[in-house]
C-alpha cells in the first residue's frame, strides 16, 4: 500500500484550473521530490493531500484513508510553505502545542528526540522570535514529525536555509527515511532532490510532465573523447564502455588526450521537461 495515492486529481479555483488530472504515488517509506516552476500546482497538491484544500475531482488517500479524514491526518505530518509559529513560544512549547494538537502522548522524550534530530537540543528554551529563520525552519520539520507520522509533506523546507542548514536537512531526511517515514519534498533546489530523493515528479501548469527514479532520469549522456582530430561524443555510451572506446581509438592509431563520461543532471532533465530551454532560446 502506498503512503500517498493521488489519482485523476483536478483542482479548479473559480475559472482557473490549478491541477489538470494529476496521478502520483509515494510508496511506503519512499522519498519523492515534487518539482515544478512557480505556480505549477505543487502547494495546491500538497494542501489537498493534507486536507486543507478540497479537490474538485479525483481521489487522494494517505495510508489508504481519504485525504483530510481523521485517520489520514493522524498518518501525516506537514510543514507549510509559509508558516509562522508564535514568537513568544519556546522551541519546546511549540512541540508541546503540536503534541496536544496531534494527540501524541509521548511527552518530553519525543520532544527531546525531535529537537536532537533537527539539531536544536541547545535551543529548547529559546523563543521563536529569537531564532534565525534557519532554526525556525528546522523547528518546523521537528513539528511535522510530532506523533510519528508515516508520511511527511514538506513544502519547500529548505528555502530559508544556508548551505550548511540545507545539508543538515538533507541528512535529516535520510535519517527520517531510515525510520520508515515516507516523504514528499516540494522544492526548487534540484541538487537537493538529486542527492536524496528516490523518485522525482515534475509538474508544470498543473500536469505531470516527467516522473521516474532519480537514478534513471539522471542517466549517462555519452563519453567524450579528445583526440588530435578534436573532441567528439560517443552518444549513449557509459562509464563501463570508456576503456573499450579508448582501446579502440589507440588501436586505430589515434592519440587520446582526454576522456570524460558525461551524464545529464537533474537540471537538464528539469529544463527539458518544463520547456525552459525553448523559452530561454526564443526570448534570448
Ligand atoms: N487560493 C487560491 N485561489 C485562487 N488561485 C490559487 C489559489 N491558490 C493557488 N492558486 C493558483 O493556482 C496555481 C498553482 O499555485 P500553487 O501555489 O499550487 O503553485 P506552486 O507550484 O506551489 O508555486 P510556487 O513554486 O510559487 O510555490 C497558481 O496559478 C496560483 O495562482
Ligand atoms: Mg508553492
Amino acid at each position: 500500500m502506498s503512503d500517498l495515492h493521488v489519482e485523476g486529481l483536478v483542482k479548479r479555483y473559480g475559472s482557473h484550473t490549478a491541477l489538470h488530472g494529476v496521478d502520483l504515488e509515494v510508496g511506503e517509506g519512499e522519498l519523492v521530490g515534487l518539482l515544478g516552476p512557480n505556480g505549477a500546482g505543487k502547494s495546491t497538491l500538497t494542501k489537498i493531500a493534507c486536507g486543507l484544500v478540497r479537490a474538485t475531482e479525483g481521489t487522494v488517500t494517505v495510508a489508504g484513508h481519504p485525504a483530510g479524514s481523521r485517520a489520514a491526518r493522524a498518518a501525516q505530518g506537514y510543514l507549510a510553505e509559509l508558516f509562522r509559529f508564535p514568537g513568544w513560544a519556546t522551541a519546546d512549547e511549540v512541540l508541546v502545542l503540536h503534541q496536544q494538537l496531534t494527540g501524541s502522548e509521548k511527552g518530553a522524550g519525543e520532544r527531546a528526540d525531535l529537537l536532537g534530530l533537527v539539531g536544536l537540543s541547545d535551543a529548547r528554551e529559546r523563543k521563536v522570535e529569537e531564532m534565525s529563520k534557519g532554526m525556525q525552519q528546522r523547528l518546523g520539520i521537528a513539528q511535522a514529525l510530532v506523533g510519528e507520522p508515516r508520511l511527511l509533506l514538506l513544502d519547500e523546507p529548505t528555502s530559508a536555509l544556508d548551505p550548511a542548514g540545507r545539508r543538515t536537512v538533507r541528512d535529516l531526511l535520510v535519517e527520517v527515511q531510515g525510520r520508515g517515514v515516507a516523504v514528499m519534498l516540494n522544492t526548487h533546489l534540484l541538487s537537493e532532490v538529486e542527492l536524496v530523493c528516490d523518485r522525482v515528479v515534475i509538474i508544470d501548469h498543473g500536469a505531470v510532465v516527467t516522473s521516474g527514479r532519480t537514478a534513471e532520469l539522471v542517466r549517462p549522456r555519452g563519453v567524450e573523447v579528445e583526440t588530435a582530430a578534436g573532441r567528439r561524443v560517443i552518444e549513449g555510451a557509459g562509464r563501463a564502455e570508456a576503456p573499450r572506446i579508448v582501446a579502440e581509438l589507440v588501436a586505430a592509431g589515434e592519440q587520446v588526450f582526454g576522456v570524460q563520461v558525461l551524464s545529464s543532471t537533474l537540471e537538464d532533465v528539469y529544463l527539458d521537461a518544463v520547456g525552459e530551454r525553448e523559452s530561454t532560446r526564443s526570448s534570448g
